[in-house]
């Protein structure tokens, strides 16, 4: 393993030190030569000899050489480690490296996207997005340690499952030992951390990810996405509200210190208030919009259990059924309002909380049902069919064995950083994502079954 990293020249002036790099820029001198030497913890200036003359940009290097102080006018003040060069006593030569098919030295932003994404490996090289993708690991590794102090257990859940309703259409994967049947991708591990709530675990977590096919825009990738999803037992609304409050008040402190937030506590605004105010339920509330480093965090609560069904409303009910939830058909219903249920659902307010930063719902969740009675009503109200109730049947007996009140929430890790960082699409946090058209670039997914494949699971391919 390599032992120093760039950085480290700063702490070994008049030293001597091996470095492992990326030959960022080349400047032929005639007699000298300096190349600008990049790792992943900067740049540092190397000059050399003759034997440089024939690196070129983006070559995998070894140097060891002699950490020096710059005179006071040669300063670069631009580089972290400007006040120093090395000078080279030995250079080897690992991969040579042939002209890039993308330029990686401005931030990208102006590189067509279709190819930052079939070459993502040297997109990536550029330190915009690798702060990116250090930043989304050191949120995640927070939000581990924050929850897990606070006695949150942290447990995986099945990728090969059954459909969950989350609104979109479902990823579906064949099986080869029960042939002709599928298991879906989850939308949300939904389910399962409801009856992770019945299993007695009480304070659940994980990082999820979540599939949906879904057509793509800024702020929603397509395919998947990974949630912080979270649940609790014996809680009520305000308890998520506040944990989630302070654990994004603590990471936005620590992880993003140029940033602040304008508003403490944040803004808990009911639906219907910010509908009328804003027009919107997912209001922007920066004081200045001009503004990179502010972050306007608030809540929307007291949304209608049901909106009216549209067209849309397809993964659920039999078309006829006049309702579709709001949020999900797990949340609860306000307690005040059970009544209506039967008299005037639209009425019904739910119990769903849903976490908004600077115009963008960054988080949803709710307290949910834990009545066989409520859930059963609830179903029937969004017009399903005894057969679709069977798919939830799971669900309904496992609350028949002593269920505790539960409720949760799942902050979009993917979408909270990309508003953060304040970045145009959500694909510049993640590594890999698929394109709009739905494809992974870099290994060209999806590709065509073998006809081995296909026979073995039982398929023929229409198109
Ligand atoms: P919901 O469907 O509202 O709730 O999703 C929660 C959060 O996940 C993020 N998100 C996405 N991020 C990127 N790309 C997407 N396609 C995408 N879709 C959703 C958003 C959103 O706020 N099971 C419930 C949560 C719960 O009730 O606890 C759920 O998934 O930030």
């Amino acid at each position: 393993m390599k032992k120093y990293n760039i950085i480290d020249v700063l702490s070994h002036i008049g030293k001597e030190i091996e470095l492992y790099g990326w030959v960022d820029t080349v400047r032929d001198h005639r007699k000298i030569v300096f190349v600008d030497l990049r790792d992943r913890t900067g740049i540092v200036q190397v000059v050399g000899g003759e034997d440089f003359k024939t690196l070129s940009c983006e070559d995998v290097v070894y140097i060891k050489g002699l950490v020096k102080k710059r005179p006071d006018k040669l300063v670069n003040p631009k580089l972290a480690t400007g006040t120093v060069e090395v000078e080279t006593k030995s250079l080897k030569i690992i991969t040579k490296a042939q002209p890039l098919p993308i330029p990686i030295s401005s931030n990208g932003y102006d590189v067509n996207e279709e190819s930052r994404l079939k070459y993502r490996y040297l997109d990536i090289r550029r330190p915009r997005m690798l702060r990116n993708l250090i930043l989304k690991s050191q949120s995640t590794l927070f939000i581990r340690n924050y929850l897990s102090k606070l006695d949150f257990i942290e447990v995986e859940t099945p990728i090969l499952t059954k459909t969950t309703p989350e609104g979109a259409r479902d990823f579906l994967v064949p099986s080869r030992l029960q042939k002709g049947n599928f298991y879906a991708l989850p939308q949300s591990p939904q389910q399962y951390k409801q009856l992770l709530m019945v299993g007695g675990i009480e304070r659940y977590f994980q990082f999820a990810r979540c599939f949906r096919d879904e057509d793509p825009r800024k702020d929603r990738a397509y395919g998947e996405f990974t949630q912080l999803d979270l649940e609790m037992s014996f809680i009520e609304q305000n308890d998520i509200l506040t944990l989630i409050e302070n654990m994004f008040t603590k990471l936005v402190a620590i992880l993003f210190p140029e940033k602040f937030i304008s508003q403490s506590p944040w803004p808990r605004l009911s639906h219907s208030d910010t509908k009328k105010k804003y027009g919107t339920d997912k209001p922007d509330l920066r004081k200045d919009k001009n503004n990179p480093n502010e972050l306007a965090f608030s809540w929307t609560i007291d949304f209608p259990l049901f909106t009216e069904q549209s067209d849309e409303d397809f993964f659920h009910g039999s078309g006829k059924a006049k309702f579709a939830p709001s949020h999900h058909m797990f949340t609860a219903p306000h307690p005040d309002d059970i009544p209506l249920l039967n008299t005037d659902p639209l009425k019904v307010r739910g119990l769903q909380h849903d976490l908004v930063l600077n115009g963008f719902e960054v988080g949803g969740g709710s307290i949910r049902i834990h009545q066989s009675k409520v859930q059963n009503k609830v179903f029937d109200l969004i017009g399903f069919t005894a057969e679709q109730k069977k798919q939830f049947d799971h669900m309904l007996e496992a609350f028949s064995y002593g269920v505790p009140p539960h409720g949760g929430i799942a902050p979009g890790i993917d979408r909270f950083l990309m508003v953060a960082l304040g970045e145009p699409s959500i694909r510049e946090v993640i590594a890999f994502p698929a394109s709009s058209g739905g494809k992974i670039s870099v290994m060209d997914a999806p590709t065509p079954a073998t006809n081995e494949q296909l026979n073995e699971l039982g398929i023929r391919v229409i198109v």
